[in-house]
């Protein structure tokens, strides 16, 4: 039987690889890392390493694993006391950690709207929100991306209670959502605003404490993502709300509920994460610096380049094969880029995505100009 399964997965794999589908796991080991969310570099400082062993030596009674989910044996004083004070950071009422962002989103969309009630989602939101809106018993409509008369005209014809869905810094194009006018137009038409801020969190802003914290908004959005797996170099994630929505999801979000919770050095390294993120204001100045010293040297390349202000930058390179063939040659000169294909994003939009780090270098940027032209 096992074996009559294995072909049909073989066969679906081949069907994948003629495609030029087929996922892999690779290393990027010894390359110029211009993939990870490593945003601060704060995943190899060696600062950051010291605090986090001083941390372990100084809790020796910490116990390695949680135990069990947050409701049974999983709690402890060290998570309640991290969600307060990540919340108080962010000006939020409450805070509630999730094992990681997916679980987050996966968590919050599939038990926060109820039959009749309708989700409004940007059509670029992240693969975590489509699987959470999948679970939902709600109306999911998407509108055209950052464009607000599309989100107006949805938002006239809704009923029920209704949720907008938006990502501060969208993950594949880099650029920000107008979060000012959707949050005006939420307000206008009585809908709940959800911005996720899970590329946002660690570089936008001058503390980084992502766009809403930014734009002084706070009490415009009924919740917000921040994940620590990206610029925090850590784990997990925090939905910020009110204490009736921590409640809410400690009682309806499945994820929450029947999973193990993070071990608690995990909460002592996301809250530690935030306190060297806020005293390092200059790992972000060196990030946006690279940032504008990257857009002014790629003006002239023989390519389209994305317009965007952020740490995620993106030379299209129309045809899945095509952009395979450029990330391949890149890789081969030293450089850690990773080719975006269709359908991730639509036919003709294939692209090498770059993500730079406040510890790239201008050199490594010029080598990769050279290299594309
Ligand atoms: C916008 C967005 N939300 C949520 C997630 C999931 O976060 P995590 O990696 O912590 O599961 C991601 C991950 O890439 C993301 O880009």
């Amino acid at each position: 039987m096992s074996k009559q399964i294995n072909h049909t997965l073989s066969h679906k794999l081949q069907s994948r690889a003629d495609r030029g589908l087929l996922r892999k796991l690779r290393t990027g080991d010894g390359l110029v890392d211009l993939c990870s969310n490593d945003y601060l570099g704060l995943a190899r400082d060696e600062k950051f390493k010291l605090l986090l062993l001083r941390l372990t030596v100084d809790f020796p009674d910490d116990m390695t694993g949680a135990t069990g989910s947050r409701l049974l044996a999983g709690n402890t004083q060290i998570a309640e006391g991290v969600e307060a004070e990540i919340a108080k950071i962010h000006k939020a009422e409450a805070g509630l950690i999730f094992n990681s962002g997916y679980d987050a989103n996966l968590g919050l969309f599939g038990c926060i709207a109820d039959e009749g009630d309708t989700i409004l989602y940007d059509e670029l939101v992240h693969a975590s929100i489509h699987d959470g809106l999948k679970l939902s018993k709600a109306n999911n409509i998407a509108f055209k991306h950052n464009d607000l008369g599309d989100l107006e005209e949805k938002l006239k014809q809704t009923h029920g209670q209704v949720f907008v869905s938006v990502e501060s810094v969208y993950s594949m194009d880099g650029d920000f959502a107008l979060l000012d006018e959707i949050a005006v137009l939420c307000e206008l038409h009585n809908a709940a605003l959800i911005v996720d801020e899970a590329h946002a969190t660690g570089f936008v802003g001058e503390t980084g404490l992502g766009l809403v914290n930014h734009l002084g908004i706070e009490d415009k959005c009924f919740a917000r993502l921040h994940t620590f797996g990206k610029a925090l170099a850590s784990h997990g994630a925090i939905i910020l709300g009110s204490n009736t929505l921590r409640n809410y999801l400690t009682n309806y979000a499945r994820p929450f509920i029947y999973s193990t919770a993070l071990p608690p050095h995990a909460y002592r390294q996301a809250l530690a994460a935030y306190w060297y993120m806020l005293g390092n204001h200059q790992k972000i100045e060196q990030l946006y610096s690279l940032i504008n010293y990257y857009r002014e040297k790629t003006k002239g390349l023989p390519y389209q380049v994305l317009d965007s202000p952020s740490a995620i930058q993106g030379i299209v390179v129309p045809g899945n094969a095509e952009v395979r063939a450029l990330a391949q040659k890149l890789e081969e000169k030293g450089f850690d880029t990773r080719p975006i294909v269709s359908p991730t994003i639509p036919k003709g939009a294939e692209r090498i995505r770059i993500c730079l780090h406040s510890f790239n270098t201008t050199a490594e940027i010029d080598r990769l100009i050279t290299e594309l032209k």
